[in-house]
């Protein structure tokens, strides 16, 4: 989005021996010291010298951190990492700003998870409860971010994000998983599908137009913390239900529960109010689950049709 808006792009990569950039291969990239386009670095949340020295060279007008150890059963698995990377990652990068003295407006992806179990709809002054290592290091990371606000009258904002989804999810997020289990099942290339609680309620949106929304929030005239949301929920059992009958089957045929995918505490019900984006913002949503379900099984059944075929995704 920010390569149509003709920004100059810089990301952050971190170096791992096998390469995980294919959400990102089809941007060419420019040369380095070459204005405009797509510039990656090596860089890393962990890392606060490399953050410094990066903001210091490049000295962008807008960050986006939307870096992070970003799945939430996982984070009970590695609490430490996740706490590291997730919430310190975001001092690091703030105080990375500070320090270089940099007038760069700051965005914070801060999560829906850090309401956990409080009751829906959810809004800017809910009060919030946590119910995981990562939701814990998010709300680390939203009152830094609210604090350096306060602190040094810096321009930074959080963006409250219900989840938001598209065809380039990562597979172990519970939207993706099941489209790409209705398009391989359709195509006869996986037999069955196992999730564990279905009964979890979310608010999904589409992903394209939340990013929009990150960037209103940067181009505002005072920084501020904003709900993004679609305002409707579903179960994770409803959205198996459109998602396989959008292929005329039936998912009871189909799905079966483990409880090795069940979390220890887990986040019931959200709902997001989004009031305060729409007046401030202009933004609203326009894509619902229901569509947003259709479109990233259209998507996963022609990536499955080229697995069927031997090609490469
Ligand atoms: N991943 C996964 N896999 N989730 C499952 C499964 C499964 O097999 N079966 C049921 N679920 C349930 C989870 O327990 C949870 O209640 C719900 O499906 C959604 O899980 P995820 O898709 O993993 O997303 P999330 O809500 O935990 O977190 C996502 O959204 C947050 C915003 O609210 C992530 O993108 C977070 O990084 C983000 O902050």
């Amino acid at each position: 989005m920010l390569l149509d808006k003709g920004y100059e792009v810089h990301g952050i990569v971190r170096r791992s021996a096998s390469l995980n950039r294919q959400r990102i291969d089809h941007l060419p990239q420019s040369a380095p010291g070459a204005g405009g386009g797509l510039h990656l670095h090596y860089g890393d949340l962990a890392d606060a010298v490399g953050l410094v020295n990066l903001v210091r060279d490049v000295q962008p007008d807008e960050i986006y951190n939307l870096g992070a150890q970003s799945h939430v059963a996982v984070s009970f698995d590695i609490p430490d990492y996740t706490g590291q990377v997730t919430g310190l990652g975001t001092v690091k990068l703030l105080e990375a700003i500070h320090a270089s003295g940099v007038d760069s407006r700051f965005y914070q992806a801060s999560s829906s998870e850090m309401f956990g179990s409080t009751p829906p709809p959810q809004h800017e002054e809910t009060p919030f409860h946590p119910r995981s290592p990562y939701a814990c290091a998010k709300l680390y990371a939203y009152y830094t971010t609210v604090n350096y606000r306060e602190s040094y009258g810096m321009f930074t904002c959080n963006g409250i994000l219900f989840n938001h989804e598209s065809p380039r999810r990562g597979e172990n997020f519970v939207t993706r998983k099941i489209t790409r289990a209705v398009a391989r099942i359709h195509l006869g290339l996986q037999h069955e599908l196992v999730l564990g609680n279905v009964a979890a309620r979310r608010d999904w949106g589409y992903a394209p137009e939340y990013v929009e929304a990150m960037w209103r929030m940067l181009q505002h005239d005072e920084p501020a913390d904003y709900v993004v949301a679609t305002g409707d929920t579903a179960s994770v059992r409803d959205f198996c239900e459109v998602s396989f009958a959008a292929v005329g089957l039936d998912w009871q045929e189909y799905v079966k529960t483990d409880p090795r995918y069940e979390r220890p505490a887990e986040v019931p019900d959200l709902i997001g109010d989004a009031a305060k984006a729409k007046k401030l913002l202009d933004w609203e949503p326009t894509v619902r689950w229901r569509e947003l379900a259709r479109i990233m099984v259209e998507a996963d059944i022609e990536l499955a049709g080229r697995e069927a075929r031997g090609l490469a995704p």
